[in-house]
């Protein structure tokens, strides 16, 4: 089977050529796959995403998305695709069902046709109760999830999420991870951007990782994390012990670089040979009397990776995780 999406060599400038927002990039999504697309702030997600959508024509490359062409039939292209973006598309004067039944009408849906449909998306999305109040009223999960639910009003069999989880908290997030594993059991394909690892890892098959509009790697999370090299060994020492000792100690264990964090008191290094390695680190700790309070064997995180590919951490995280603190959901 072809690719639900395949473009080559997108490259978009804004500002007359000033800002280079996609500096040729290719993306696959398989059919019935999920391609996490994965970058900061400005790494060029929202660009591309607004291009395989055909609401923006690149500078520059090609490809077809759901079949069809994106740059000659770019008419048949949003006839088969479902867009949710980085705003939500709610209509606040309007009740969540009359969001969905609207979408239905305008996708040329009969009455009961709409009706039926905005109903079982309220189900599907957990918002059967809040279904006959205003959107307005909506907590951002809620809205967020009203507005994944109308891009998939007319069933598309390819669908694009740019950071639907932003600025959720993390219950929501969760909620929202789960319908997006439904959607893909159900057969859709899908491309989703995130600037959140761990969402990367959990929902996509494969990722690419962008920053400053270009692919910088791309694989499955394992073998994203296996570049990396194998395991770390984390270590947190009781208070008061020389984090100096304890480092010249470990160093014949290392097998890249070990990173302190005095502040924690903790220490973090590449090693191979996993449990029987760390077994000869706590030995040696022990025979140096140099006491721990805390000690594990942990695989890489994308965090890991990321901080190691482009030599910050996905930034923007932060400061959303902090906006997102105070958002409840209510329904
Ligand atoms: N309409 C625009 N006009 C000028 N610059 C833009 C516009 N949209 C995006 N950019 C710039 O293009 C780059 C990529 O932006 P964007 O695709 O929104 O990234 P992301 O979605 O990953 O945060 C950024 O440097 C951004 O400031
Ligand atoms: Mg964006």
């Amino acid at each position: 089977m072809s690719n639900a999406v395949e473009v080559q060599g997108l490259v978009k400038t804004y500002n007359k050529g000033e800002i280079k927002a996609l500096k040729g990039l290719d993306l696959v999504v398989p059919q019935g796959k999920v391609l996490g697309v994965l970058g900061p702030n400005g790494a060029g997600k929202t660009t591309a995403v607004s291009i395989l959508s055909t609401l923006l024509i690149p500078d520059a490359g090609q490809g077809v998305v759901a079949g069809y062409d994106l740059l000659k039939e770019p008419n048949k292209v949003r006839e088969n695709i479902g867009l949710s973006g980085q705003f939500a598309a709610v209509d606040e004067i309007l009740t969540g069902f009359e969001n969905l039944h609207m979408f239905g009408r305008l996708y040329g849906m009969s009455n009961s046709e709409a009706t039926a449909r905005a109903n079982e998306l309220l189900a599907m999305f957990n918002l059967t109760d809040a279904g006959n109040r205003p959107a307005k009223g909506y907590s951002g999960g809620m809205r967020r999830r009203l507005d994944v639910a109308g891009a998939l009003v007319a069933r598309p069999q390819v669908i694009f999420l740019d950071e639907p989880t932003t600025g959720l908290d993390p219950q929501s997030r969760l909620g929202l991870w789960k319908t997006i594993r439904q959607l893909v059991a159900d057969g859709a394909s899908l491309l989703l951007t995130t600037q959140y690892l761990e969402e990367a890892d959990h929902l996509a098959d494969s990722i690419v990782v962008i920053d400053h509009g270009e692919e910088i790697a791309a694989g499955t999370a394992d073998e994203l994390k296996t570049q990396l090299g194998g395991d770390r060994v984390e270590l947190t020492l009781t208070p008061g012990q020389s984090i100096e000792d304890a480092k010249s100690a470990l160093a014949q264990f290392a097998s890249g670089e070990i990173q302190v964090n005095e502040e924690d008191a903790q220490l973090l290094f590449p090693v191979d040979g996993g449990t029987t390695t760390l077994t000869r680190v706590l030995n040696e700790l022990e025979s140096k009397n140099i006491e721990t309070i805390d000690a594990g064997l942990r695989r890489p995180t994308l965090d890991d990776v990321f901080l190691s590919l482009t030599g910050h951490t996905a930034e923007g995280d932060l400061i959303e995780k902090e906006e997102a603190a105070d958002e409840t959901e209510v329904v």
